[in-house]
C-alpha cells in the first residue's frame, strides 16, 4: 500500500533539512524501482505503487520549491541563472511526470522514463543541494521561518491531492491527485 505525506507537528524544521528529507525520500523510490528493474522482477504492483509515489512526491516538491523557495532565494542572491535552470529543470521532470501519469508497468518504454526522470532528477538534486541550498545558507534567512512555510504549504497540498477528485477535477488531465491502477487486461 502506497502511502505519502508526513506526520504533522508543530516542531519547528529547517527549510533545507525538509528538502532534503523529501530529496532523500524519492532518492530512495528511485532506488527501490531500479532494483525491480535490475532483478528482472516483474513486479507490476510495486513498480506502479512506486512510480505513482515518486510522481506524487517529486509533485508537491517542485511546486513548494517553485511557489516559495525559489522566488524567495530569487529575491535574495544574484543569480537568476541558476534558479532559471532549476525551474527549467522542474518543467522539464513535469513533463516525464505528465506521461508517466498516464502509463502503466509493461509499456513501451514505462522502465526507460523512470530511470530518465531518477537520473535528471538526482543531477537536478545534487545541483540544488551544493549550489542553491549553500546560496541560501550563506544569504543569512531564517530557515526555521521558510521552513515552517514550506512545511504548511506541503500540508495544504497533502490535503489537498489525496482528497478524491471530485466529477469535474476527474476529467482534468493532471492535477497531482492519485489515480487508481488500471484493472489487468486492459
Ligand atoms: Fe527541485
Amino acid at each position: 500500500m502506497s502511502t505519502h505525506g508526513k506526520p504533522k507537528s508543530g516542531a519547528a524544521i529547517d527549510a533545507l533539512e525538509l528538502l532534503k528529507a523529501d530529496h532523500e525520500k524519492v532518492k530512495s523510490l528511485f532506488r527501490e524501482f531500479e532494483s525491480l528493474c535490475d532483478n528482472a522482477e516483474d513486479d507490476d504492483e510495486r513498480k506502479f505503487e512506486l512510480v505513482d509515489d515518486i510522481c506524487y512526491e517529486l509533485t508537491v516538491h517542485s511546486m513548494i520549491e517553485e511557489e516559495i523557495f525559489y522566488p524567495v532565494l530569487r529575491s535574495l542572491i544574484d543569480d537568476d541563472q541558476l534558479l532559471d535552470e532549476a525551474e527549467v529543470e522542474h518543467a522539464g521532470a513535469r513533463d516525464l511526470i505528465s506521461q508517466l501519469e498516464v502509463m502503466y508497468p509493461g509499456d513501451d518504454h514505462f522502465d526507460a522514463m523512470v530511470t530518465v526522470l531518477g537520473e535528471e532528477m538526482a543531477h537536478h538534486i545534487d545541483k540544488e543541494e551544493s549550489d542553491l541550498f549553500v546560496a541560501a545558507r550563506r544569504s543569512g534567512i531564517d530557515l526555521d521561518n521558510l521552513g515552517e512555510r514550506l512545511s504548511a504549504r506541503k500540508d495544504e497540498l497533502d490535503d489537498d491531492l489525496s482528497s478524491p477528485p471530485s466529477p469535474v477535477d476527474a476529467m482534468e488531465p493532471h492535477n497531482g491527485a492519485r489515480r487508481t491502477p488500471r484493472p489487468p487486461n486492459e
